[in-house]
């Protein structure tokens, strides 16, 4: 549906299908509809779940998401042909409002090398995959894939003909990142001079970063009339990413003087959705990114703080609170009782049941026993490390490290828990985390290899938990492993098993006698 608003920008966010493809990224379907939530609560107006014929799992997702996101549209993505068109429309079959989003390449270099097919052929395809989407839903995206460096006369006719199908949205694709910020807004410019039907559709852009312009990009077309900008969080996505979600929304807001656009963003959900999608990937945010990077806010020189202790507008064009970044306040301490963590657990955004809540709380004490100060970041931390190891196959029984300059080698000594039976091991290892991870490869061989191990410290401070992420890769399918702990190697070993256990889940859906190892 169209916004009445003729200034309101749509915001289509594609973390969970664009920013999910990004080699590494990948979400697993519980995360998925985790961050599908926050993304609902946040206000974005269409969710893109995914790509429902890439394969089993993001079918899955897309269904799933259709199935339990009600506030915002669910998209699904399809190439253009019969074949992923009714795969993405069984998926989006339970949304209240679901979307099919089909594309084709437009440009010549396009067309030539990648399609093989004549234009006539693509423009044949732009009438066939619309009029067939839209026999499964009234709201249909049509896309042209490469479509800032297609030719103008080319594109202004599948444009035609994709609005004539019965297209609702004409979305127009920076695909690799190469238009600069003149030429796009021109280019969208063109399109509402040329197109004859133009007004019967919402125009959009989707913007890859490639040279760092992606969010200026967008914005000029939105400045040209495009009303509906595609985009990430964090800037998530393939090579340098898509336009960030956050600066595209917080730009809108703070040059309301420039641009006067408005978006549903609840600007106030932003860093809670940044850091779970940060946590869930293991693509952590630059400390200087805009809005949502650690330093974001932070003011060191003397004389910056000088100027924002007399006011803060001095040196703060947007403030810590709309964005949600809240001071870091000392939540509860090893004598807080049940009902305090239960509210301060609310204010955090979980909705917990009672035996989560339970769980967490005695996860709560323990940490509060070791850590003399516990911050909201540790509750988070420590809820989500619960929710990430719900239903483990394999699980960290003990571990003893040996290290330093009079144990060489290091050693690691741990057990693990592999569906209720108890193994062992003891060995050495270049340093002390090598020693555990050989440890659990003798434990659990497996033929997945690590691609990335990554310490981040929750808080500041030397007793702050660390937070790990372990990728590993299998058979074709990527998975990020976490692990929280006040020790760092047992947050790392926690880590390496949760991802174990993502790689067993994803191959029990296909094979279901994938846990002899
Ligand atoms: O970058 C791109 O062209 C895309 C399309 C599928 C919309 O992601
Ligand atoms: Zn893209």
């Amino acid at each position: 549906m169209r916004p009445t608003d003729p200034n309101r920008v749509t915001i289509f966010d594609t973390t969970l299908r664009d920013g999910e493809q990004s080699p590494g990224a990948s979400m697993n379907l519980e995360e998925k509809v985790r961050v599908a939530h926050v993304l609902a609560e946040m206000g974005v107006d269409v969710i893109e779940a995914g790509f429902p014929i890439a394969s089993d799992g993001d079918f899955r997702a897309v269904q799933e998401i259709a199935r339990s996101i009600d506030d915002s549209v669910v998209c699904g993505l399809s190439r253009a042909t019969r074949t992923d068109i009714e795969r993405t429309a069984e998926a989006i079959k339970p949304a209240r409002r679901g979307r099919i989003h089909t594309f084709i390449s437009t440009s010549p270099l396009h067309m030539k090398f990648k399609l093989q097919m004549e234009p006539d052929e693509v423009h044949q395809a732009v009438i066939d995959s619309v009029t067939l989407a839209r026999k499964f839903t009234d709201d249909v995206e049509w896309s042209c894939e490469d479509g800032s460096r297609s030719d103008h006369d080319f594109l202004c006719r599948c444009v035609e003909s994709a609005i004539d199908a019965g297209a609702g949205t004409i979305n127009i694709p920076d695909t690799v990142g190469y238009a600069v910020p003149d030429e796009f807004g021109a280019l969208i410019a063109m399109l509402f001079d040329r197109v004859p039907n133009i007004d019967k559709a919402v125009v959009s852009v989707h913007c890859h970063n490639d040279l760092g312009l992606a969010v200026a990009n967008s914005l000029a077309a939105v400045d040209a009339g495009a009303r509906q900008v595609e985009c990430t969080v964090n800037g998530l996505g393939e090579r340098a990413g898509n336009a960030a979600m956050e600066e595209i929304v917080m730009a809108l807001r703070t040059r309301h003087d420039r641009m006067p656009y408005t978006t549903g963003v609840n600007t106030e959900v932003i860093t809670r959705a940044s850091r779970l999608v940060s946590s869930i990937t293991g693509f952590t945010v630059q400390p200087n990114k805009a809005i949502v990077g650690a330093n974001a806010f932070a003011h060191e020189s003397g004389i910056h703080q000088d100027g924002m202790l007399k006011n803060a507008q001095t040196y703060e064009i947007m403030t810590p609170e709309s964005v949600g970044l809240t001071q870091s306040t000392l939540v509860l301490g090893k004598h807080s009782g049940r009902a305090a963590f239960r509210e301060k657990l609310k204010d955090l955004g979980y909705d917990l049941g009672d035996n989560s809540i339970e769980d967490a709380f005695k996860r709560f004490k323990d940490l509060a026993d070791v850590k003399k100060e516990v911050y909201d970041e540790d509750i988070v931390a420590l809820v989500d490390d619960e929710v990430v190891r719900s239903n483990d196959h394999i699980q960290l029984v003990s571990l003893d490290i040996a290290c330093g300059t009079t144990h060489r080698p290091p050693t690691a000594a741990l057990e693990l828990n592999v569906d209720g039976e108890v193994r062992a091991c003891a060995g050495t290892g270049d340093g002390p985390v090598d020693a555990a991870f050989k440890c659990i490869k003798k434990l659990f061989p497996t033929e997945a290899t690590l691609q990335l191990y990554q310490v981040h410290a929750v808080t500041q401070g030397t007793d702050a938990q660390a937070e790990v992420t372990v990728r590993l890769q299998d058979q074709g399918v990527t998975v990020n492993g976490r692990g929280t702990d006040t020790d760092t190697m047992v947050a790392s070993v926690k880590a390496y098993v949760n991802a174990l256990n993502k790689l067993l889940t994803e191959r029990e859906k296909t094979a279901p006698s994938a846990l002899s190892a």
